[in-house]
C-alpha cells in the first residue's frame, strides 16, 4: 500500500482526497497496490467531513512520516508552499501539485531538487485543469519541434466571457456564478487579469519549446475591458472574444502573449465555451493537435492531481526523465507580429480609413449611434499602435486572429 499525504483542504485538495476514494479499485488495479491517505494538512477543522479522522495541522507530521512517499501541494500561492516542497523532496518525497503560481515561479529549481533526490515534482494539474497536456508534451509529442502552443487556459474567464456573449450576463455576475462554482482563484484578478493563463502559458511554452520562459516576460492583458458592445461586434462579424494564450515559432523568432483576440467561427477554439479549456498544440511533423477538457473545478483538475501521484507511485525511487533546460529562451517583442486588428470607434468609414488606410469588415450595430467596427489590414503591431496613438474616437480594439491561425 502507498501512504500519502495531502497539504491544503480546498477545492482541489478535498477533490483529490474524493477521487482517490471513488475510484480506489481501478487505481489499485493499475496501479498494482492501493493509494492511501494518511494525512491531510489543513489549518482549518472538518468536523464531519471524510478526512477528519486523517487532518493534522502540524507540517512536520508529514516530513518526518517515513511511510509517506507522495505529497499533494494544493495550498496555493508561494508561501509556505515552497518552502514545504522544498523540504519534502529534500526528504526524498515526491510531490505532486496544482499551483501554477509556484510552478511558474520556483519549478526550475523544485525540478532540479527532485531530481537531485531521486523523486518527482509533478504538475499536471497547473495547466488546464483536467486535460492532461503536460504528459503530451513530455510524453507524446517527443518526436516534435513544436511550432505553436495556443489555448484557453483559464476557465473563470472563458465562463465570464461565454455569460457575456450568450446569456448577456454583466461580468460582476458572471464572475460570482465562477466563484460559487470553485473555478476563480482566491484573489480572482489572478484570473480576470490574465495572471493565471500567463503562468500556465509559461509553463506550457518551456516544455514545449525546451528553453525557460519567466511569467514576468509574457506580454499579459486581461478581459476587464471587454465590454458588452465589444462582444456585440464580435457576434455581428461571426466572431467570438476569447482570451487566448499564444507561443509561437517563427521566422523571426518565438513570441508569447495573452490576451482577448477575436477569432472568427472557422477557428475550433470558438467553440471552448463556459469553465471548458482547449489547448492547440502544432508539431513539424503531426501538424495541428487539439486538447479539450475541463479547465477548472473540484474534480476535474484533481483527476489530473491522482494521475501525477499514480506515476510517483509507479516510479519509486526513479526520476521520470523530461526535458528542462535553465536555459532563458530570447522571445521576439510582441510589437514586431503581424496581424489585423478589430476596431472600433467613433465616426465614418472615411474617417477610419483615414487613420487605418485599408478596412474591411466594416459593420455598424442598431442602438450603438455614431460608431463603426472593422478590421485592418495585417500590420505589424508597432505600426498599429503608432496609427493608434494618431487616431481619434477609437472605443476598443483587439488583435485578430491571422488567417493561417483562424485555419489552424
Ligand atoms: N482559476 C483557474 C481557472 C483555476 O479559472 O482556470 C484552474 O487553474
Amino acid at each position: 500500500m502507498a501512504q500519502i499525504a495531502i497539504m491544503g483542504y480546498g477545492t482541489v485538495g478535498a477533490g483529490v482526497f474524493k477521487t482517490l476514494a471513488m475510484n480506489s479499485e481501478a487505481i489499485a488495479r493499475r496501479v498494482g497496490e492501493e493509494i492511501c491517505v494518511k494525512s491531510v494538512l489543513d489549518l482549518r477543522e472538518f468536523p464531519g467531513d471524510p478526512a477528519e479522522s486523517v487532518l493534522t495541522h502540524d507540517f512536520q507530521d508529514i516530513l518526518t512520516d517515513p511511510e509517506i512517499s507522495v505529497v499533494v501541494e494544493t495550498m496555493g500561492g508561494l508561501k509556505p508552499s515552497y518552502s514545504f516542497t522544498k523540504q519534502l523532496l529534500m526528504a526524498g518525497k515526491s510531490v505532486c501539485t496544482s499551483n501554477k503560481e509556484l510552478v511558474a515561479e520556483h519549478g526550475v529549481e523544485l525540478r532540479q531538487i527532485a531530481r537531485d533526490n531521486s523523486v518527482n515534482y509533478l504538475f499536471e494539474a497547473s495547466c488546464g485543469g483536467g486535460i492532461p497536456i503536460i504528459r503530451v508534451l513530455n510524453n507524446s509529442l517527443t518526436a516534435e519541434e513544436i511550432e505553436e502552443v495556443t489555448g484557453i487556459l483559464n476557465g473563470t474567464t472563458n465562463y465570464i466571457l461565454t455569460s457575456m456573449a450568450d446569456e448577456g450576463k454583466d461580468f460582476a455576475v458572471a464572475l460570482k456564478e465562477a466563484q460559487e462554482k470553485g473555478y476563480a482563484e482566491l484573489h480572482p484578478e489572478a484570473d480576470v487579469e490574465g495572471w493565471d493563463a500567463c503562468r500556465k502559458i509559461a509553463i506550457l511554452s518551456s516544455l514545449a519549446y525546451g528553453r525557460h520562459i519567466g511569467w514576468q516576460s509574457v506580454p499579459t492583458e486581461g478581459i476587464t475591458g471587454v465590454d458588452k458592445a465589444d462582444i456585440a461586434y464580435a457576434k455581428a462579424m461571426n466572431c467570438r472574444i476569447k482570451l487566448l494564450a499564444t507561443s509561437r515559432r517563427e521566422k523571426e523568432g518565438t513570441w508569447i502573449l495573452v490576451a482577448p483576440m477575436m477569432i472568427g467561427r472557422e477557428n475550433p477554439l470558438t467553440a471552448v465555451d463556459g469553465v471548458m479549456n482547449a489547448v492547440m498544440v502544432k508539431g513539424n511533423a503531426v501538424g495541428t493537435t487539439m486538447y479539450y477538457g475541463s479547465g477548472a473545478g473540484s474534480l476535474p483538475t484533481a483527476s489530473a492531481v491522482c494521475g501525477d501521484v499514480i506515476d510517483c507511485v509507479k516510479h519509486r525511487g526513479i526520476t521520470i526523465r523530461t526535458e528542462y533546460s535553465t536555459e532563458t529562451m530570447q522571445l521576439l517583442p510582441v510589437d514586431e507580429v503581424s496581424r489585423p486588428f478589430f476596431v472600433r470607434m467613433r465616426g465614418d468609414e472615411q474617417a477610419a480609413r483615414a487613420a487605418f488606410g485599408s478596412i474591411s469588415h466594416v459593420t455598424r450595430l442598431e442602438g450603438y449611434g455614431d460608431e463603426l467596427g472593422f478590421l485592418t489590414d495585417t500590420m505589424s503591431e508597432k505600426t498599429f499602435k503608432e496609427l493608434l496613438s494618431k487616431a481619434e474616437g477609437v472605443i476598443s480594439w483587439y488583435r485578430r486572429g491571422k488567417k493561417e491561425e483562424e485555419e489552424a
